[in-house]
């Protein structure tokens, strides 16, 4: 067992958020840790998922930060040290729940996890990775003679915990690199 922190906060009884710590099995991803806390511990904590990760259908209902960065946490493996927040991309609902149509004004430093590279020539403006993408990283913008898909928020991308948009570009438009190593 190990313990792990995570961001507590419901805004219709909390004056203040806050951090619990808990002890979870040392297997498995975040989401299957949350799912122990939630069993095992406390049915309210707030935390969503849909697919859980399940080959490529990633439905993208997951995202946290852990340790500072983004993940999708259906994907990303226990550690003995984390920290898992709401991802702050969004407005937080409760807990790690967010509302997805409500963007935060950001008042967290995310440490970025990837480098996102559009090639222009194979970009056809087509849209795809801006719907498939959960944490609206592109925008699609004229460039010269054509539209093309920019990244305006790569410090939000879950990088190869998602992977998302690479694998449903079918132009093999969109480079993911990754920072530092992680484990997924
Ligand atoms: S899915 Fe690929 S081709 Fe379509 S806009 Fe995005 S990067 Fe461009
Ligand atoms: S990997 Fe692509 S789809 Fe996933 S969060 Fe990052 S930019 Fe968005
Ligand atoms: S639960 Fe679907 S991507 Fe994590």
């Amino acid at each position: 067992m190990v313990p792990i922190k995570v961001f507590r906060f419901d805004p219709e009884v909390d004056k203040e958020p806050r951090f619990e710590t808990y002890l979870v099995p040392l297997e498995g991803s975040v989401l299957d840790a949350l799912r122990y806390i939630y069993e095992n511990y406390d049915a309210s904590l707030g935390y969503r998922f849909g697919c859980s990760g399940a080959g490529h259908q990633r439905c993208g209902a997951c995202p946290v930060l852990v340790n500072g960065r983004p993940a999708l946490s259906c994907k990303y493996l226990i550690e003995k040290e984390m920290t898992v927040e709401a991802h702050p991309k969004f407005e937080v609902i409760r807990d790690l729940v967010l509302d997805f149509d409500r963007e935060r004004k950001r008042d967290k430093k995310i440490i970025p996890n990837v480098k996102i590279t559009i090639d222009p020539e194979k970009c056809d403006g087509c849209r795809d990775c801006v719907f498939i993408c959960p944490l609206k990283v592109f925008e699609v913008r004229k460039n010269e003679a054509k539209m093309i898909s920019v990244p305006v928020d790569s410090e939000s991308c879950c990088g190869l915990t998602c992977e998302q948009c690479s694998i449903f570009c079918k132009n093999n438009a969109i480079k993911i690199e990754m920072m530092m190593e992680r484990k997924t």
